[in-house]
């Protein structure tokens, strides 16, 4: 499916500065990138890919809205879990990928009323245009709580005790695709066509599967998705997590929901002014692009770095579970709690992101029951 939205001017421009970039990769790779390799440019070439340039991305004006962008029902859900954590742990929260730093904002915010306060809030961002717009949105922040926020270039060397964040970070990371044949599943790449166009291409490298997914038992020309860059992210938390919790939101299935033999085209969707398509080699530096994420994935990389998997539920269980109800009932001026109600309504539904999204708790010596999971475990499905 073509998106029928046309570039201005300008996004035309940036993405012809962006293609001028991809072209010669994919030269100097002998004619073909890996898709992840693609990816990666396509979101995060400096100062040249759709999260690293100035796009607008976020809200009403940009590509998509997430959680956070849509209502603060979301952070202050997420803080009540960070807060029942911190009581017992102390320490920081780190989040990644912020942004606009709404999530933060409304956690602060949240936090400071319940009186739990990090030590500290980090942020790890990758895109420097989000990094400054963060910088902008948070210091408009009480000055004792905008005096906590700090951004970290990478991780930490020193243990972290608290909470992890990161909502909707693990469906932008770079994956491979890869599309099934007798052999296995091949490799999916970008080259190029005689007229200098991209072109999705068939690399001859088979590429090994998650556990539990026969390449044998999926339809010949079935197509899906290996972000193959989750489990170092995992280890890597797991690696500076002394005590607490990793608590991951995402569009997500478990892996056997997730590669169904049914659905045969895989799960990759480009975002561009709120219309979603299925062709990442267009508008290339002005969509997002993005994958659900394996779930079952998740759980294995964590599970094998010594984490512990504490909960898994739906957006919508774990939001109930946190009491997004008696906030939006606690609304003592109408008209706001008309908008609250609306706004439960799409974060909740089973047909916008009560569903499709889902929350995971992964923890570390924490030995608490986390309110988050109450409502529902669906631990048993990953
Ligand atoms: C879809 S946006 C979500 C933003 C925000 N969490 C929200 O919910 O509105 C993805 C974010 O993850 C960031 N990101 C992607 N890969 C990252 C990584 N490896 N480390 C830190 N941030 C990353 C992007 O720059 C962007 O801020």
């Amino acid at each position: 499916m073509r998106p029928e939205l046309t570039l201005t001017p300008d996004e035309r421009a940036h993405e012809a500065r962006l293609l001028e970039v991809i072209c010669a990769h994919i030269a100097a790779a002998g004619g073909a990138l890996p898709f992840a390799d693609f990816m990666a440019l396509a979101l995060y070439a400096p100062g040249l890919g759709y999260y690293s340039a100035g796009a607008r991305k976020f809200g009403a004006g940009g590509d998509f809205t997430t959680a956070p962008e849509m209502s603060p029902l979301f952070g202050r859900c997420v803080a009540r879990q960070c807060h029942e954590v911190l009581d017992v742990t102390g320490g920081s929260i780190l989040e990644f990928g912020a942004g606009t730093g709404a999530l933060a904002a409304t956690v602060l915010e949240t936090l400071a009323a319940l009186e739990t306060l990090p030590e500290r809030y980090f942020i790890l961002e990758v895109s420097a245009d989000l990094r400054a717009r963060q910088r902008e949105r948070l210091a408009q922040l009480p000055a004792p709580l905008a005096a906590r926020v700090a951004w970290l270039d990478r991780l930490p060397e020193t243990p972290l005790s608290g909470v992890i964040l990161a909502n909707e970070v693990l469906d932008a990371l770079p994956c491979e695709r890869f599309v099934v044949r007798s052999a296995g599943a091949h490799r999916l790449g970008v080259g190029l066509d005689a007229a200098g166009a991209l072109r999705e291409v068939e690399l001859a490298e088979v590429l090994e599967l998650p556990e539990g997914l026969e390449a044998a038992a999926l339809p010949e020309g079935y197509r899906g998705e290996l972000c193959t860059a989750l489990r170092p992210w995992i280890a890597s938390l797991a690696a500076i997590l002394e005590r607490g919790l990793v608590l991951a939101c995402d569009y997500g299935q478990p892996r056997s929901a997730l590669y169904h033999p049914d659905r045969l085209d895989g799960t990759l969707l480009c975002h561009f002014r709120h219309r979603a398509h299925g062709d990442p080699l267009v508008n290339v530096g002005v969509q997002d692009l993005t994958a659900w994420v394996d779930f079952t994935a998740v759980a294995e990389a964590a599970v094998d770095a010594g984490l512990e998997v504490a909960g898994f539920a739906t957006q919508a269980a774990f939001l109930l579970a946190l009491g997004i109800e008696r906030d939006v009932a606690g609304e003592t001026v109408e008209t706001a709690r008309y908008a609250r109600a609306s706004e439960a309504r799409r974060l909740l539904m089973p047909t916008e992101m009560g569903e499709s999204f889902k929350a995971i708790a992964l923890t570390r010596a924490l030995d608490l029951p986390l309110t988050g999971f109450a409502l529902q475990d669906l631990r048993s499905r990953l």
